[in-house]
């Protein structure tokens, strides 16, 4: 059902100051920075020959992955993504076997303005995991 590795999501605690990372000391082609309010990020996309990694600043007050800061306060590791052909499939399939999908089970439009879900990290080796339709 999972196909490709989308990508793995990085929380920083300065997206400037780690876009320099990726560029200068890791030689790594890295996005202009975009602010997405609506999901409380900050992003910029580190485009690699096999895959992207993301790095995620928080915006605003109430930022998803501001307590995440908060509990690793150097950053972390913070999800992973795996497309799927149809997320809906993806979804019944999921709640069928007993995982857990959070929110109302509806994808919302992610990142990319495509259809994504979450799946809750306790259901998979401590793992956030995000689908994406591809
Ligand atoms: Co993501």
């Amino acid at each position: 059902m999972i196909g490709r590795l989308n990508h793995v999501a990085i929380v920083v605690r300065d997206l400037d100051a780690s876009t320099a990372l990726y560029r200068d000391v890791l030689g790594a082609q890295v996005s202009q920075r975009m602010a997405l309010p609506a999901h409380g990020v900050s992003v910029v996309f580190v485009e690699l020959p096999n895959s992207k990694v993301e790095l995620l600043e928080p915006l605003g007050a109430d930022s998803p992955i501001a307590k995440f800061l908060e509990s690793n306060p150097n950053g972390g590791m913070h999800h992973i993504c795996y497309e799927v052909d149809d997320i809906l499939a993806a979804r019944d399939r999921l709640k069928a076997n007993g995982a857990r999908v959070l929110g109302d089970g509806t994808p919302k439009i992610g990142a990319h303005n495509k259809p994504v879900l979450f799946l809750h990290p306790k259901d998979f080796n401590g793992t956030l995991i995000e689908l994406e339709q591809a």
